[in-house]
């Protein structure tokens, strides 16, 4: 390679390799693979080894990657957060144990451990209690995410009696579990919203966000496999990792003491199938020299430890040929295509089908019909097409094109600007829009109709009884029709007009979801209806007014201000309001059980220990306290949990405002 070609591929390697670090831990939106970031990684490290003049100060090679976002606290690492060395390669994983052989002789042992695939997060315990979580950042600094992390079941807040020490710190992996993702990604599918690629995405996408309230709604996991402390307390990290357990901790049952190299390639070669056994995502095994004076001896490179190694399993693919493309036509009018494949096993399952997400990625890989392709299932539940074996395409083969028309009610597709879907905007005369807008409507999580489930909506639509959600609640007045139908029997037909019935006692929040409005999600309905109380005020907000309100942003507050300027929801929405369903918050009657707090105000900021700050709000409201949105000179009363906000403590000592415990304020309250 010449020097100008080489100087050529380094800036573009850097400027792409940090667009992808950006990716990957600041938006948690990787575009590549892991295997594909490392290749790259790789040729530029080489790279600069050949051409140093040509380096990057700030190359992604010298970096352990990734910047700090910006909305949390940003914190120093005691000690640095350091990275693995990792390969795909089993030689290299002879070469790095002959390495450790020459540098300590052959005396020693590896601890192998599963490589879990989640966000690595380091926790400090002062006094056996909780008192920082923070993520990795750049390696030097991360983000100050305790609040978030305290939600995390398996993270203990306060540890019980044990052998610890006054401080240490621990790190470990935070995941989320396969099968939470998945429910929980269906949920934002339902509402319109954006759905993680994988769990390791939705985790650390969770754990970047601000409402701690809401991490909490998503079930995360914490594997613990670091221990640091001031003085050695153990001589061994097997021992270390026992002692962890024993104070608490979630440690994985699968790691396994090596003797040797051959110990440890079969530990890697035993989960390269079982890994799909297990409820989380791995990406590989990590090896690590398990005596800490060996360690010691063994040191660091510039950004790695040379006493440990991380190998990594190659998501594994397959060829196999394309034999069509369906379309599936959304509850909010969007088609998405879908590969129809010759069945193939991969990973443990028979595929038959792969997402294609959109037309640009259809476009992005050049597909033709026919053609052979590769499959892959890496951490994504669905299979993906990852390229084309064009040596393979048959001659005169068609290229794939696009949809021009809704595959179900032939109206032409729309495409909103800045969108990668393309819509059916039929939305009231296209079959499987009308059917799923009434299948979300009576699903469990909104409206949860008992009797009238999916396959029963279809054909009541196919006989003519349904149209519109409305249609539901006049079913009763037609039980003699129904009756004529087959597989109706009166005691099906009974049962559903009974749950049709109690159905009207839903609250407005559920309405609100079932109604199906696009990305008015469960979270986002409760908010609106925590808002605005009614539907009429509801209706009748503005766009500004709409973004003024927590979580909503433009692209909801468009949808709704869309969805209420159509005369056709107006009138269903009347019809439903005629039929006795709740348009209006319920509102929740605060039951007196004392009178202790009467007169007194109060501000909850913080984390608290034995209450949440919903708990406490409601306990101060039941016994005759007043509950203020923010601190003033009105305000009796600051109950302070922990990291509480800098403003609100600078403001509250500023007005000289008390600040009390939680067990101060339930002592008031005994008293
Ligand atoms: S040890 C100096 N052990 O992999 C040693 N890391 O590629 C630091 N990871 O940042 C890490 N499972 O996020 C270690 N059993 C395990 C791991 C593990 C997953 C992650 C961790 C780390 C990255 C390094």
């Amino acid at each position: 390679m010449s020097p100008i070609v080489a100087k050529e591929r380094i800036e573009s390697l850097t400027a792409e390799l940090k667009q992808h670090n950006y990716n990957y831990y600041v938006l948690a939106q990787p575009t590549i693979t892991d295997y594909d970031f490392d290749q790259k990684l790789r040729e530029l490290t080489d790279l600069e080894k050949e051409y140093p003049e040509y380096a990057d100060p700030e190359s992604p090679t010298l970096k352990v990657g990734g910047e700090v976002t910006k909305e949390f606290q940003t914190v120093k690492h005691r000690w640095p957060m350091l990275s693995l060395g990792n390969t795909y390669s089993e030689q290299e994983l002879i070469d790095f144990d002959q390495r450790i052989r020459k540098a300590i002789g052959d005396n020693f042992q590896y601890v192998c451990e599963l490589k879990f695939d989640g966000l690595s997060m380091s926790m400090t315990y002062e006094q056996g209690k909780l008192v920082r979580a923070v993520t990795r950042g750049n390696g030097v600094e991360g983000d100050d995410v305790t609040t978030n992390v305290r939600t995390i079941h398996s993270v203990p807040k306060r540890l019980g009696t044990g052998n610890y020490p006054d401080f240490f710190e621990i790190r470990g992996e935070v995941l989320m579990h396969r099968k939470a993702f998945e429910r929980l990604n269906n949920e934002r599918i339902e509402g319109g919203e954006i759905a993680y690629a994988n769990p390791r995405n939705f985790a650390s996408g969770t754990m970047k966000l601000q409402d701690s309230a809401e991490v909490a709604k998503r079930p995360l996991d914490c594997f613990l496999y670091f221990l640091y402390t001031d003085k050695p307390l153990f001589k061994t990290h097997w021992d270390s990792l026992q002692a962890v357990k024993s104070w608490g901790f979630h440690v994985s049952e699968h790691t396994r003491l090596c003797s040797s190299i051959q110990d440890a390639l079969a530990f890697i070669n035993e989960w390269e199938e079982k890994r799909f056994n297990l409820s989380f995502d791995i990406d590989g095994i990590v090896l690590k020299v398990n005596n800490y004076a060996q360690q010691e001896e063994l040191g660091f490179t510039a950004k790695v430890p040379r006493w440990a190694i991380s190998y990594k399993y190659k998501a594994e693919q397959v060829e196999t040929e394309l034999l069509d493309v369906e379309y599936n036509v959304g509850r909010t009018g969007a088609v998405t295509p879908v590969a129809i494949l010759k069945p193939v096993l991969l990973a443990g399952t028979t595929v038959k089908r792969a997402t294609l997400h959109n037309a640009n990625e259809i476009l992005r890989l050049n597909l033709h019909e026919g053609d052979s392709v590769y499959v892959e299932k890496g951490g994504e539940i669905i299979p993906k097409i990852i390229s084309v074996n064009e040596a393979k395409r048959k001659p005169g083969a068609q290229p794939v094109t696009y949809l021009t028309t809704c595959p179900s009610c032939g109206t032409p597709l729309e495409r909103k600007p800045g969108e990668a879907a393309f819509y059916c905007p039929n939305d009231e005369g296209c079959p499987p829009q009308i059917v799923s807008r009434m299948q979300h409507f009576v699903s469990r999580r909104a409206m949860n109709i008992d009797g009238l489930g999916d396959e029963t909506i279809e054909t009541l639509y196919n006989k003519g009884f349904l149209n519109h959600i409305s249609d539901i609640y006049i079913l009763k007045d037609k039980a003699d029709e129904l009756k004529q139908m087959d597989r109706f029997g009166e005691k099906s037909i009974t049962n559903m007009l009974k749950g049709i019935e109690q159905s009207k006692l839903m609250p407005f929040e559920k309405v609100l979801f079932g109604l199906g409005i696009r990305y008015v999600g469960e979270t986002v309905a409760r908010k609106l209806v925590a808002h605005f109380k009614t539907l009429d005020r509801l209706k009748a907000a503005t766009l500004e007014e709409l973004t003024a309100v927590e979580e909503i942003g433009e692209r909801i507050a468009q949808s709704l201000v869309e969805y209420f300027s159509g005369t056709i929801h107006h009138e269903e929405l009347e019809k439903l309001r005629l039929q006795g369903l709740q348009f209006v918050a319920e509102i929740q009657e605060v039951v007196l059980q004392s009178d202790k707090l009467t007169g007194k105000t109060f501000v909850i900021s913080g984390v608290f220990e034995k209450h949440s700050r919903e708990e406490l709000k409601e306990l101060i409201e039941q016994n005759g306290g007043k509950i203020l949105s923010s601190i003033s000179t009105k305000l009796n009363y600051l109950v302070a949990g922990d990291n509480m906000g800098p403003s609100k403590l600078e403001k509250a000592n500023k007005l000289n405002i008390p600040m009390i415990s939680e067990d101060d304020l339930l002592k008031m309250i005994e008293e």
